[in-house]
């Protein structure tokens, strides 16, 4: 049986209008990401982890974190840190920033974060978790979510002791990432916890790893009874995943419309970092974007070298022409100048 990924559900009072959710992802989920992924069918989008550290300092590039444009909703901004107070107020800065969902970060299991006592070490602590959960919980209107790893160690369950516990704390969403912070990110996600953790809670699960394709997709929604699926490496420089997941378009893109995707990306980035951000950051979107057969591979070597943005942009039109009247589409149908900016000074925004 086939499941409609285009259906809506719900976490709290906040709909979420289809079944797929863009992944967080640390120097990936920049507005751009966001706002594309919502064009190519996800129903929900997430930040990239802010530190709410960072928020309680009001470290500029941190707050550039918290811009939210209106079409971007739902949105989820996640926060990750060790302080239930200091994460309580990095919530209500979330919230006042237009942030549909505070999603809290039990699983990054990079060492520069876990070293903190932050991410997924949180779920060694069971007792703080929740302390944590409940103060951010109690700190804004927001629905609170929560997304985890299955546990510390290989082979470990604490997501099962954990999820209905944070539930309990107050969280109304859970997203599980089947994988333990020792695995990072080899071997393969074992959903096979997540359908347990769905038995559990009576909240919606969503499921995160390895979902590449509407076939995985379905599988995993089958298999486990959750709410919905979350992409994350799949949809780098490919947000035709997205609309393959929902929708079962798997036409591959002309280079006409991969050239029209990366250089509208790449304005947009620009406007959100700033070019001397925008330049460094980029350059691996280049390789996600002109890979998988699309351009040959020498084609990116010329762009990563290459001074400026704009610069780029113009080798890429030039490789493409017919992409110029599908820029200027895309670039018309963008809402423009309607960002929360929080009162703060342009530069704490990049670009501006
Ligand atoms: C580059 C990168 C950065 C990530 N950053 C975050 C993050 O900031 N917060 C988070 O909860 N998960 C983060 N993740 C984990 C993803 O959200 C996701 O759970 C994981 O990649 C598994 O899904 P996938 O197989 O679809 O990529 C990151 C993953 C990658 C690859």
């Amino acid at each position: 049986m086939q499941i409609d990924l285009r259906e809506s559900w719900f976490i709290d009072d906040v709909e979420v209008p289809t079944r797929l959710v863009l992944a967080p992802m640390a120097g990936v989920s920049v507005q751009a990401f966001r706002r594309q992924g919502r064009r190519f069918g996800a129903g929900l989008v997430c930040s990239e982890m802010v530190s709410c550290a960072g928020i309680e300092h009001r470290n500029e590039k941190t707050l550039g974190y918290l811009r939210v444009a209106s079409d971007e909703h739902p949105l989820a901004i996640q926060i990750f840190g060790s302080s239930p107070a200091a994460m309580a107020e990095a919530a209500r800065m979330v919230e006042a920033a237009g942030a549909d969902l505070v999603d809290v970060n039990f699983g990054c299991p990079v060492r520069k974060v876990t070293k903190t006592g932050a991410g997924a070490t949180l779920l060694d602590d069971p007792q703080l978790a929740c302390r944590i959960v409940s103060a951010v919980a109690a700190a804004v209107d927001v629905p609170v979510s929560v997304k985890m790893r299955r546990g510390l160690r290989d082979g470990s369950r604490a997501c099962l002791e954990i999820g209905p516990r944070l539930v309990e704390a107050g969280a109304c969403a859970l997203t599980l990432h089947p994988r333990s912070a020792q695995q990072m990110y080899t071997g393969s996600a074992d959903h096979g916890l997540t359908a347990e953790l769905v038995s559990l809670v009576d909240v919606p699960v969503i499921a995160s790893g390895d979902v590449t394709s509407r076939a995985r997709a379905q599988a995993v929604l089958a298999t486990t009874g959750a709410a919905a699926v979350m992409v994350g490496r799949g949809a780098q420089g490919n947000p035709w995943a997205l609309r393959e997941i929902v929708d079962g378009d798997g036409a591959e893109p002309t280079r006409e419309e991969v050239v029209a995707e990366l250089v509208l990306f790449i304005r947009e980035t620009v406007r959100e970092l700033g070019e001397r951000r925008a330049s460094g950051f980029l350059k691996k979107f280049y390789g996600w974007y002109l890979g998988r057969g699309r351009f040959p591979r020498p084609f990116k070597q010329e762009l990563v070298v290459l001074d400026s943005t704009a610069e780029v942009e113009r080798r890429l039109i030039a490789a493409a022409p017919g992409s110029l009247p599908l820029i200027e589409q895309l670039a018309a149908e963008l809402p423009a100048g309607d960002e929360v900016t929080l009162g703060l000074p342009i530069s704490a925004y990049g670009g501006g």
